[in-house]
């Protein structure tokens, strides 16, 4: 069922059934209105927010997905406790202007017998791929169904997860999804930290340590800009984050800022660094521009 109560808050609708969905969607489409869809696993913060403000400004409506999607977690991962607010999303969602928010059970999603899954090769090798060899699959299977339940004129990701972006894009070319894909820049504190729904796990200590991260792929950026040598700006940037008090660190990466092949200052592309590294037994994940 859907609802909508009638408070001034304009609480977006929600809906958990892909029957509502579509009942919904099948009347912005006959009013031609346009539609956006920005899709997330809840626990909202600013930077999701600047995602759905960018969203209203491009289309007439806005739909919001919240669902924590089991099939990009491996079984060692933080599917179990990831953090989950459905009543606080909704009203930050009042905030900025959404119609619909689309919440379906995992049951909705992938009901008894669904067995279809999207790889994406090219932009999903190395880096994540890499540390997490079954999450892109996950994503670019996900997203694919919330573009063909949705069938948004374009959907909205952050940059902040840089290759998640590149991959959905990479699929949607490949697929001729019809749909336009946007990206926008990272929402950060102002200690440079990312915003990031894992940024809860962090104690106080690793809170204040956090922004090192930032700092340590800023320092790659500026050093290989100046026409320092990648692999030594990522030997001491590794260095730094150790300092700093961070576990491990899975990589710290300077690529082609389209293809995230390693890139060389010769190649005169955009390059882009980024770096994934554990504070206690939260991994934390970021990426700048060079
Ligand atoms: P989630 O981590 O909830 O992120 C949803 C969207 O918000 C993604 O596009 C992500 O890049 C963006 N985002 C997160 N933090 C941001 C920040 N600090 N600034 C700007 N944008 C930010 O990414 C996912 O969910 C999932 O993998 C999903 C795409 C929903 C598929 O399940």
């Amino acid at each position: 069922m859907s609802s909508r109560p009638q408070s001034k808050a304009r609480t977006p609708a929600i809906v958990r059934t892909l029957k509502d969905l579509r009942r919904r969607i099948a009347l912005y489409r006959k009013s031609g209105e346009s539609v956006a869809l920005v899709p997330t696993m809840g626990a909202l913060h600013d930077g999701h927010l600047a995602l759905v403000r960018a969203a209203k400004r491009k289309s007439k409506h806005v739909v919001v997905s919240i669902f924590v999607n089991p099939t990009q977690f491996a079984p060692t991962e933080d599917l179990a406790r990831y953090p989950r607010d459905e009543a606080g999303d909704l009203m930050k969602l009042a905030s900025v202007g959404t119609d619909l928010v689309w919440s379906p059970s995992a049951e909705e999603m992938y009901p008894e017998g669904f067995a279809t899954r999207i790889e994406v090769t090219g932009a999903a090798n190395g880096l994540e791929g890499a540390f997490r060899p079954h999450h892109f699959g996950g994503v670019a299977t996900v997203c694919c169904k919330l573009f063909s339940q949705v069938m948004p004129d374009i959907a909205v990701f952050g940059e902040k997860d840089y290759q998640q972006l590149a991959v959905i894009r990479q699929m949607v070319r490949d697929l001729d999804l019809p749909l336009a894909i946007h990206g926008l820049a990272t929402v950060r504190e102002k200690d440079g930290l990312a915003l990031s729904s894992r940024n809860a796990y962090l104690s106080p200590d690793e809170r204040l340590a956090a922004p090192a991260l930032n700092a340590a792929i800023r320092s790659v950026a500026e050093k290989v800009k100046a026409g320092g040598r990648p692999a030594a700006a990522i030997r001491s940037a590794a260095l730094a984050l150790q300092r700093a008090g961070f576990a491990g660190v899975d990589y710290v990466a300077v690529v082609d800022a389209e293809t995230l092949a390693d890139w060389s200052p010769k190649s005169g592309r955009p390059g882009r660094v980024l770096a994934a590294a554990w504070l206690g037994k939260t991994r934390l994940i970021d990426n700048v521009a060079i």
